[in-house]
């Protein structure tokens, strides 16, 4: 089977597309230095299969390692090498994402974002492996009033996030105008990935204080500490900001069918927005949430935050054109996953072996 290899898969979004991979039986190396995860989401997977499945995975490898160090990259093309099944294609999440950090950091984020990227499509490229799936963000529009985000909308980064970000996009264009014409590159730029696994065995495990607001809605649900709504005053319905959240398998999904393109098409340069298409007001997403779990999130209005945005929603239309496929599950959906794995998992990974 294809050995595919995943940076930065046990994290959030990176282990539910490893689930995803492994059940539709492909080989995966995964490489993470655990900077903002556990390993225990690698132990959860395997977890998940002997549990659920009644099978013990041997098509599962984690090396802890940066992307950081060129000759640790290398080193992971030659395992698949020296047992002849080397790898074909990277799906490529590793990085820092959290937007006031990379505002305080920049050299952290360029030196671990930008570096780490370059450092993988140099040894992909020495290792004869031209096929790469890219996590982008839709926070490289920056702060459009666009009513529905398209591909060719105007890129502006607002933070240093955003703009390593961008920077990879285009290291990814210039790869793809090289010599070498052999290059399959997808960029998927994704809006707002929510929610967890259905088993419950693998979610969102934030080191540090969650900014974002659905780990934010869980933790108050769970604490009843109050949380805040940034904001009830913009142009919308009920004057709470607007964004397009997508269930994290859905996302997973996305990924694989966005792979499996590039190795059935042509070489080529993919960029394409993944979000639902369905914009969601904190309103909206607080009081599914509180319905669907049968549960009480305490919340109050505060001002809005500083840098904020009123609307991102992606229009999607190119990604259903292209790959014939769009995000399925529902916000209840989100929703309930979510709560399930706060449950199953009070205080995240830390529990587990
Ligand atoms: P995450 O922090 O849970 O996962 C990223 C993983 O990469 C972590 O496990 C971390 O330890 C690892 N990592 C970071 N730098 C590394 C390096 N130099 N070498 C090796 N491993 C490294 O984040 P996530 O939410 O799963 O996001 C995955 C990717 O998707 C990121 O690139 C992020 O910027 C992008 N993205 C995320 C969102 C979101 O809302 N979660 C939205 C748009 C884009
Ligand atoms: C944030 C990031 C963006 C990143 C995206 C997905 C910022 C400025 N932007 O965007 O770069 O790509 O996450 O990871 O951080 N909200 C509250 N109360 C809270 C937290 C959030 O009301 O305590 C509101 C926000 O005002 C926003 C919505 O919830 O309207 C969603 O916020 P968030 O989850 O941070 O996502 P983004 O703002 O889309």
């Amino acid at each position: 089977m294809n050995r595919i290899l995943i940076t930065g898969g046990s994290g959030f979004i990176g282990s539910h597309t490893c689930l995803h991979l492994l059940s539709e039986g492909y080989d995966i190396f995964v490489i993470d230095s655990l900077v903002n995860s556990s390993e225990k989401s690698i132990n959860q997977i395997k977890k998940f299969f002997k549990e659920e499945k009644n099978k013990v995975l041997n098509n599962l490898r984690f090396f802890k390692g940066d992307l950081k160090d060129k000759d640790f990259i290398n080193n992971v093309f030659k395992v698949a090498q020296k047992e002849n099944n080397p790898i074909k294609g990277v799906i490529h999440f590793a990085g820092l994402k959290a937007v006031g950090e990379s505002v305080s950091q920049p050299l952290l984020y360029w030196d671990n974002n930008v570096i780490g990227s370059y450092n993988l499509i140099k040894s992909m490229s020495e290792n004869d492996c031209r096929t790469i799936v890219f996590s982008s963000s839709a926070t490289v529009y920056g702060s459009s009033s666009i009513d529905l985000l398209r591909e060719d909308s105007t890129l502006a980064p607002t933070n240093p996030y955003g703009t390593t970000k961008l920077s990879v996009e285009n290291l990814l264009k210039d790869i793809n105008q090289s010599k070498n014409k052999n290059w399959r590159i997808a960029i998927l730029r994704y809006f707002n990935p929510i929610g967890a696994h259905k088993s419950g065995l693998i979610g969102e495990n934030p080191l540090q204080k969650p900014n974002n607001i659905f780990p934010i809605i869980i933790n108050s649900a769970f604490t009843k500490e109050k949380l805040k709504v940034f904001g009830n005053d913009w142009p919308t319905e009920d004057g709470t900001c607007i964004r397009d959240y997508i269930h994290v398998m859905d996302l997973a999904e996305g990924h694989l069918k966005s792979l499996n393109y590039l190795i059935e098409n042509d070489p080529q340069l993919l960029t394409l927005n993944i979000g639902k298409g369905r914009g969601i007001s904190v309103i909206e997403l607080i009081k599914t949430f509180e319905n669907v779990n049968n549960i009480s999130v305490p919340f109050e209005f505060d001002k809005r935050r500083e840098g904020d945005v009123c609307k991102l929603v992606a229009d999607n239309s190119k990604l259903k054109s292209i790959l014939n496929w769009s995000p399925t599950k529902s916000l209840e959906e989100m929703c309930k996953d979510g709560w399930k794995w706060k449950n199953l998992n009070p205080k995240g990974y830390s529990e587990h072996n």
